[in-house]
């Protein structure tokens, strides 16, 4: 298992390019199941949970390419093979080749997708929609066995607007017959961007980005080239991390609407900005000051970023409440900030953080992604040297992280 050692850094200080957004990619790469034909997808990020979706494309008959930053997928010979538990166990995202594989093929088998520490992540919402669409399933042995030919437009109510539900919903219906409506969907700017693709392919979708989304069924769909969004979560850990060290750094390739949440908190924080096109510099010129936290679907403030902010409030004078409303259990991270000197009282979904204690190095151990990010966070602004081991986590989501961190100045470095 690598693991990441950190000494404590200097303000962190110059340019990062932020790489293609992770939750925009994968389920694109699904979606091109639903056309016969060479997609380009461009600005793909170098990270193992895009590498885990291609096995999974290839093993559905899909021709995929690795070209610089693009991948090239394509889909003529694509069949709705089983996709087995080795490849859906590690990785939830493995379930977005469930809708485009009925709205193709008219079924789809996979085992159903890992949950991970953050939380159960059942898939209920997707099933009701599929079934809403005229599906029916099966789930036996660990594997839903889905079918569903011709399938007719309906409204489709989300008890809770779920991210994966829409986007899988939503390249369900696009073949179907008639009209689809998803209301309480998600309207997160990933959800925009299949959109985006899905109608270059010759869909036709009305809404995306607001909370009632509207599918006509189309024919067909051909492939396209398009180019994935940038990585909100990647710029907002990296603003993070400038802000818990005192630093000043300009982000390159950022799109600024969609980190309104995450600017806005950090300014409350005590963090300047200077924005320019696709370009964010920030930095910290006033004094920190603790801030209260509610994590909510967009355009609130996104439950990926929680895990950042808090190891930020950890060396911020005063108390800050985080209070997490997306995931049941994603405080998994927070025992392994108390072994670096943070004073955090937890009580359900709430966390107390007491910002007067000074963070100090220490050996620790990300659970997940995010909280891997968190720690590294913890690791740049505490006094001494920090060893996160499972670093394996990050580079789930996080492409050339420790070199990026290096090109700031940062004390980082992975042992494989
Ligand atoms: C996506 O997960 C992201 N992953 C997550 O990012 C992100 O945290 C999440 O959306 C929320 O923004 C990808 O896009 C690959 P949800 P998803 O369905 O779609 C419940 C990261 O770190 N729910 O919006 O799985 C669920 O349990 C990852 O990059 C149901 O109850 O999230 C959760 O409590 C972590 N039934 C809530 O909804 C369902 O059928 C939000 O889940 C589906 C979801």
């Amino acid at each position: 298992m690598s693991k990441i050692v950190i000494n404590s850094s200097n303000p962190l200080n110059g340019k990062v390019e932020i790489s293609g957004a992770k939750n925009s990619a994968l389920p694109i790469i699904a979606a091109c199941l639903l056309t016969n034909g060479r997609n380009i997808l461009e600005n793909i990020p170098d990270i193992s949970d895009i590498r885990v979706m291609c096995e999974i494309m290839q093993s559905l008959g899909c021709d995929v390419k690795k070209e610089g930053d693009s991948l090239i997928i394509d889909s003529a010979n694509s069949k709705p093979n089983i996709v087995p538990y080795e490849l859906t166990g590690k990785i939830r995202a493995s379930f977005l080749v469930s809708g485009p594989l009925i709205a193709r093929f008219g079924k789809a088998k996979t085992a159903l997708p890992g949950g991970c520490s953050i939380g159960t992540r059942p898939v209920d919402l997707h099933l009701k929609g599929f079934v809403s669409l005229g599906c029916h399933y099966e789930i036996d042995d660990g594997y839903v066995d889905i079918s569903g030919n011709k399938l007719t437009g309906k409204v489709i109510y989300l008890d809770f607007p779920s991210v994966g539900a829409t986007q899988n919903i939503m390249m369900a219906s696009v073949l179907a017959s008639g009209k689809t409506v998803i209301e309480n969907c998600a309207s997160e700017p990933e959800i925009c961007d299949l959109a985006d693709f899905l109608n270059k392919c010759g869909a036709d979708i009305n809404g995306a980005g607001t909370d009632k989304i509207t599918i006509y069924g189309v024919d067909k769909l051909s492939p396209v080239r398009h180019r994935i969004i940038p990585d909100r979560i990647e710029a907002g850990t990296f603003m993070t991390a400038a802000v818990a060290t005192g630093g000043r750094i300009t982000l390159k390739n950022v799109n600024l609407t969609h980190l309104s949440s995450v600017t806005s908190k950090l300014s409350e924080i005590g963090a300047s900005f200077n924005e320019f096109s696709d370009e964010l510099t920030i930095y910290c010129d006033r004094t920190t000051k603790s801030t209260d936290i509610k994590t909510m679907p967009f355009p609130g403030f996104p439950t990926d970023m929680q895990s950042q902010i808090a190891a930020l409030l950890c060396n911020v004078k005063g108390t800050s409440v985080i209070t997490e409303t997306v995931f049941e259990n994603r405080f998994m991270y927070i025992p392994e900030l108390i072994r670096m000197n943070a004073d955090i009282k937890v009580d359900g979904r709430v966390a107390v953080i007491n910002g007067n204690s000074k963070l100090v190095g220490a050996e620790v151990s990300a659970t997940d992604l995010r909280a891997g990010a968190a720690l590294v966070i913890a690791g740049l602004c505490a006094k001494g040297r920090t060893i996160i081991n499972n670093a394996e986590y990050l580079k789930r989501g996080y492409c050339s992280f420790t070199k990026k961190l290096t090109d700031l100045c940062a004390d980082i470095y992975i042992e494989e």
